[in-house]
């Protein structure tokens, strides 16, 4: 399959809705679909469907469409969903929790092996079998166990302290719940979440739609 350099941001982040969108098509049991037809579920044109997934290698046949399940395994290969990412949660708050409970990421391939707070009263907890350690304990868990994502869930004014922490001792990926631009080696992929941000769109988008 060849694979475009340089793909541009604005594809990458459709795909997580495309393979949505064929995970549900494969779970029906739907062997293959139009890029009219997607293009009618996902809300995207057919030629923009074509154009992106052409980034990506030539998945089309002409007169066929797409085979859904081989399209999605190759989407799930291109988001780096077809290996294992291990995860810890920092910040076992209201944040952290509720991401700690939530099982669907671990059925993407995102295990979660440890959470740390630096609360006394939330240490030794559990959530889903997995205790609430000591932040004490952090530098020598990453150490140990080979971390791949911190999900940083402190407030704010703690986040760049764990960040040089954590990203000190090898781990080069951070989801990022705090709202605050973190400063991170180059080889750090920073992706940030800020829930605020939307719903602040979505004030815009209500306004906007009061002024027709
Ligand atoms: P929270 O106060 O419930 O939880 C924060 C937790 O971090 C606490 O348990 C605290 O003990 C722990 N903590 C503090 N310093 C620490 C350190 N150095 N190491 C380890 N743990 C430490 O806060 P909440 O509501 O869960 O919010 C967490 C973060 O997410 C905050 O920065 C908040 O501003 C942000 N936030 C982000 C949103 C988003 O859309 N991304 C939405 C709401 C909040």
């Amino acid at each position: 399959m060849e694979r475009k350099k340089n793909i541009s941001m604005a594809v990458i982040k459709r795909l997580p809705k495309y393979y949505r969108y064929l995970n549900e098509l494969a779970k029906n049991d739907v062997d293959r679909i139009s890029s009219k037809e997607l293009s009618e579920k996902i809300g995207f044109t057919a030629s923009q469907i074509r154009q992106d997934l052409n980034c990506f290698g030539d998945f089309g046949q002409q007169g066929y469409g797409y085979n859904v399940k081989e399209l999605l395994y190759q989407i799930a290969g291109i988001l780096g969903l077809n290996k294992e990412y291990s995860t810890i949660i920092v910040g076992a708050g209201n944040i952290g929790q509720a991401i700690a409970n939530y099982t669907k990421f671990e059925r993407m391939s995102f295990n979660l092996k440890g959470i740390f707070d630096i609360n006394v009263k939330l240490i030794g907890l559990k959530i889903r079998d997995i205790e609430i350690q000591d932040i004490d304990n952090l530098e020598e868990f990453i150490r140990e166990n080979k971390v791949d994502i911190v999900i940083l869930c402190v407030p704010k004014n703690r986040a760049q302290g764990v960040t040089d922490l954590v990203t000190k001792n090898g781990v080069k990926g951070i989801w990022n719940f705090a709202p605050v631009d973190l400063k991170v080696p180059n080889d750090v992929i920073v992706e940030n979440v800020h829930l605020s941000e939307s719903l602040m769109t979505l004030s815009y988008l209500l306004n906007e739609q009061e002024l027709d």
